[in-house]
């Protein structure tokens, strides 16, 4: 039984969160976020305004805000960027090659959490 229920709430999730992901995979993701020091430079909230952030041009990507991504918002430029690192200008964002493969997903999946949120607020910004 509790399987079964288990099942209908990730039926439920996956139809309901497949664009933003479940809270509990955003907030496991927001944690390892945290965990991994990227608050450090893209900060607490992730608006790209950590403690490091005025060391950087251009400077960290606030993820809430899809301008300020250089290197492709989609899933598979973001493993990208955060697995391999950047490096323009003087800009550096690290390579997390350490982090593994499901992690980096389930940071990926806070970080698009934010984008989803932002795009929502848009939409209703428009329709006043
Ligand atoms: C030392 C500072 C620093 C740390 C720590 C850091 N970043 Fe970055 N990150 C940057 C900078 C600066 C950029 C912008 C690079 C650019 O635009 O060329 C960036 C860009 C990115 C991008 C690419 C966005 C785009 O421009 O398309 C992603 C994704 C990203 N960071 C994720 C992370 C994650 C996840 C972590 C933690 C695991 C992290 N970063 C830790 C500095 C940092």
């Amino acid at each position: 039984m509790v399987r079964f229920l288990s099942l209908l709430f990730f039926l439920f999730w996956s139809i309901t969160g497949a664009v933003a992901g479940t809270p509990a995979a955003v907030e496991k993701g927001r944690q390892l976020y945290l965990s991994y020091g990227c608050a450090l430079c893209h900060g607490w909230d992730a608006r790209g305004d950590g403690i490091n952030a005025q060391k950087f041009v251009p400077p960290p990507t606030d993820f809430y805000d899809l301008k300020t991504y250089h290197h492709g918002s989609d899933w598979d430029s973001m493993r990208r960027s955060i697995e391999y690192g950047i490096k323009e200008d003087s800009s550096i964002m690290p390579a997390f090659e350490h982090v593994p493969p499901k992690q980096v997903n389930q940071i990926i999946t806070y970080l698009q959490s934010l984008q989803a949120s932002a795009s929502v607020r848009h939409e209703g910004q428009k329709k006043k």
